[in-house]
């Protein structure tokens, strides 16, 4: 019998993906909305859905990354409709942006940066302002520094691995992870009681949970008051995480010396003291390839044989 051809919206993610068969017609939110459409499933990459209209033809939501915070997952589960998402798929490219955001800071590189974009004059006089001015932009370097990941999942872990092969003093907590026993990452990344050991013992510290009510605002005014001075605050999560009132005071009274984010937000984009990226923590040729195969292979194997994996 032949198997029967499904339609599945892909909402600005990866039109260049078809495997095994699966057809995915480029769409976009009023499209997929559209009743009369009539899709089988749909695949989203962090395209808000939140208040998008999901056609009752629909079956299952694919989502080409790892957070779920842009997909009704509730009201999708009450409909019977799995949401099926990649866990892992882009958690190299992840940690190589956590890396990067890392050195970043330490070297404090966007204003070394900025102040070569304005220097003007032919190379004598380059040379010279250069060497006038580098001593405001001397750095830290990471070895025997003490880094704190909060979420050791697939990301944190990975993260842990090369900051220890850099030589830094690893620490780690997860709020999922409550049984020492269940605690089986390498012994040379050490186990902190909880957040607050995190905040307190940390020249870095590097959010790797997702967003949900009890991750909310995780660092707060309470904990960046105990955070050591001029600590290096990574955040590649979700934005919601940290509450931006606290930051920005940690900001202020050089508890923080760097916030660096995946995510733009009005309050902290300008503060001199804040890197923001774009949301390119999972952005590489290699993870998009990734997350879209995984998340299409889920989708035909639930659509065409009711196999439900990594929801
Ligand atoms: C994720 O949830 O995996 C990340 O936010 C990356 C992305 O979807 O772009």
């Amino acid at each position: 019998m032949p198997e029967r051809q499904h339609k599945i919206f892909n909402i600005r993610t990866f039109n260049q993906i078809s495997p095994r068969g699966l057809k995915c017609f480029p769409a976009n939110h009023y499209q997929v909305s559209d009743t009369s459409a009539n899709p089988d499933a749909i695949l989203v990459r962090s395209h808000n859905m939140l208040k998008m209209h999901i056609p009752d033809s629909v079956l299952a939501i694919g989502r080409a990354g790892a957070g779920t915070n842009n997909i009704p997952v509730t009201n999708m589960s009450s409909r019977g409709i799995p949401v099926f998402n990649t866990p892992g798929a882009n958690a190299n490219a992840v940690k190589e942006l956590v890396l990067a955001g890392m050195l970043l800071a330490a070297r404090n590189l966007v204003p070394a940066l900025h102040f070569s974009e304005h220097l003007q004059g032919d190379d004598a006089t380059l040379h010279k302002a250069a060497e006038a001015e580098k001593k405001q932009f001397s750095g830290i370097e990471l070895p025997g520094r003490t880094l704190g990941i909060i979420g050791l999942g697939e990301i944190g872990r990975l993260v842990a691995d090369v900051a220890l092969k850099l030589g830094m003093k690893v620490i780690g907590y997860d709020p999922k992870i409550t049984i020492d026993s269940a605690w089986s990452l390498s012994s040379a990344v050490k186990k902190a009681q909880d957040i607050e050991e995190i905040i307190r013992r940390s020249d870095f510290i590097t959010l790797h949970v997702p967003l949900l009510d009890t991750t909310r605002h995780l660092i707060n005014e309470e904990n960046v008051s105990s955070m050591r001075p001029d600590t290096i605050l990574l955040n590649f999560s979700r934005g919601g995480v940290i509450d931006e009132n606290a930051v920005l005071a940690g900001l202020q009274n050089h508890k923080i010396k760097y916030y660096v984010c995946d995510f733009p937000s009005q309050k902290l984009l300008h503060h001199k003291a804040v890197i923001t990226l774009p949301h390119l923590g999972a952005s590489t040729l290699e993870a998009e390839e990734n997350c879209a195969v995984m998340v299409a292979n889920q989708l035909v194997d639930y659509l065409q044989n009711g196999n439900i994996t990594n929801t």
